[in-house]
Order: C-alpha cells, then structure tokens, then sequence
C-alpha cells in the first residue's frame, strides 16, 4: 500500500465511493481521477479567466498550479489556521461569520463547504444546524481538519457530486487557488439547487489610498517574514502575490451570472481587506 492511500485509512478522509450515499456523493475512482490534474489544460480553455496578460509571469496557472496548490497547502497545513488568524490580525473570524450569515440558510439544510481546508467553515456550519460536507485537494489540510463532517478529498473542478444535491455552497480564501474559476462557478450552479445559495469569501485590495498603502506593506513585507518564521517561507510570499489572480468584481459578477447565479452581490469586508461574492441559482 502507497504512502497516500496509507494515510487516507488512518485519517478517515474519504474518496468519494465511501460516503456517496451520505451526502449526494457519486463513486469516483481514486484521487487523480477526481482531482482534474490530466484535465488541466482543457480547463484553462474553459474559461479564459487565467489568461497569462492577467496573471503575474512568476505564478502557475493550469496543471503547474494545481500541483502547486496541492504541494504548498500540503506543507502548511499543520498551522494553518493559527497561522491564518495571526496573519489577519484576527479578522478572519468576522469574515467568516459574515460569509456564513450571507447564506440566510435555515437549520438542516445542506451546504458544500468548497476547498474546505482544515475545515474552518464546516465546523461552523455544523455549528449553525446545518448539514456540511467539505471537499479539498489537499491531503495534508484534511488530515488535519477538525470537523465532524464528510470530508471529501477531490478537485472542486470535477467533483464526484450530484447534479442540485446542495442547498447552498460556501468557501473561504479558495478562489486564488483554483485554476478555472469560470469552471468552478459552473460547477457550483451544477451541484447547488435552483434557489440555492452561494458566499464565497476571499482577500481582496483596498481602494482608499493609506489603506491599499497599508495593506500592501502587510502583504509584501510582514506575512512573507512572519510565514516564513512561523510556518513556511515558500508558502507565504506565494500567497500574498496570490492576490494577482482574483479577478475584477465586473468580471467575477459576469462569470457568476454565465454560470447559472441571479442576484449576485459583491460586499467589501473590512475596506475591502476581504471580501465576499454572494448569489442566488437560478430557478
Ligand atoms: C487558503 S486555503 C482555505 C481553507 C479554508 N477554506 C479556510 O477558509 O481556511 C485554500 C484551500 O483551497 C484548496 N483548493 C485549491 N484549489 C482547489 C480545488 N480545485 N479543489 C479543491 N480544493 C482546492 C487548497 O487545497 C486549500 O486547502
């Protein structure tokens, strides 16, 4: 048995025939099937959003991102999310809060926890009464998630899940890393069901002068220095220029409605420190 599927055993992560009658999962075959790697270039062809003009030279897009984002979150898993909390100065747990309370989903309802990480969102849905199932790519960050829920280790590109088996979907600081946000969108609209909704939370730029001047000492000199102490060098002066990927509100609007979402709205967290893209499925 491979070191992988070892650790899958111990940890209890699921590939997705385990608990497809659970939570609407369908049988997928291992994790390379699921995870899109061979896809890779079809998929930057689906949506164009990661066009190299918009994306820095020095960062990976398509199959050379996937990877990366696998390797990289693999490696910082263990303190992610005291690392995470520390390098928001705390702010991420409003953040999240907001995100969770733009869903206006009732008690029982079912909600896909998309590039969950450690975590952080499912156990707080679960909180709230509702029916969480995350999904990452990352083996290190579900191995060290803390929440009593499924957890699901598949690319959210071309996840074994059930066309509208979902109320809502959710994800935290996840759409800088995948690699065809247009795709991810239409996958959403697939497995989230008509009037279902969706709050994706991320980083985002402040507009106001001192604050975007502010914010960009923060990112380009603090979290580089203090990830590297703290956790892990290479990580952490990738993610901050990670930020080169998002694209325009306009443009992510626009992707959202050609998927399938009406009443899509953009709030900015904290002057835009974050922020959060909130929809409705179509009917
Ligand atoms: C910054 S972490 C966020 C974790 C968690 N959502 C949170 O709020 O703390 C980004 C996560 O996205 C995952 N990820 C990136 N691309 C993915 C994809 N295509 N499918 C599933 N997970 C993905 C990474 O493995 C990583 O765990």
């Amino acid at each position: 048995m491979g070191k992988a599927s070892r650790m899958e055993k111990a940890s209890g992560i699921e590939k997705a025939s385990g608990i497809e009658k659970a939570s609407g999962i369908e049988k997928a075959s291992g994790i390379e099937k699921a995870s899109g790697i061979e896809k890779a270039s079809g998929i930057e062809k689906a949506s164009g959003i990661e066009k190299a003009s918009r994306v820095r030279p020095s960062l990976p897009t398509g199959a050379a991102k996937v990877m990366a984002v696998r390797e990289m979150f693999d490696a910082i898993a263990g303190r992610y999310e005291a690392v995470n909390t520390l390098l928001s100065l705390g702010m991420d747990r409003g953040w999240r809060r907001r995100c969770l309370d733009a869903l206006e989903l009732t008690e029982g309802s079912r909600v896909l926890d998309v590039a969950c990480g450690t975590g952080n969102l499912t156990r707080e849905l679960n909180q709230r009464g509702m029916r969480a199932v995350g999904i990452d790519l990352s083996l290190g960050m579900l191995q060290n998630a803390r929440a009593n829920a499924p957890l699901l280790l598949a690319d959210a590109l071309s996840a074994p899940l059930r066309d509208a088996s979902f109320d809502g979907a959710v994800s935290g600081f996840a759409l800088r890393n995948v690699s065809d946000l247009g795709l991810l969108m239409s996958e959403l609209a697939r497995v989230v069901r008509p009037g279902g909704r969706v709050s994706l939370l991320d980083l985002g730029q402040p507009e106001q002068p001192l604050l975007r001047l502010g914010h960009r000492l923060w990112c380009d000199y603090a979290v580089p220095r203090l990830g590297a102490v703290l956790s892990n060098r290479q990580a952490y002066s990738y993610l901050p220029r990670s930020l080169a990927y998002l694209p325009s509100a306009h443009d992510m609007s626009r992707l959202m409605a050609r998927a399938g979402f009406v009443a899509v709205e953009h709030v900015l967290l904290s002057g835009g420190v974050s922020q959060l893209y909130v929809a409705t499925r179509h009917l």
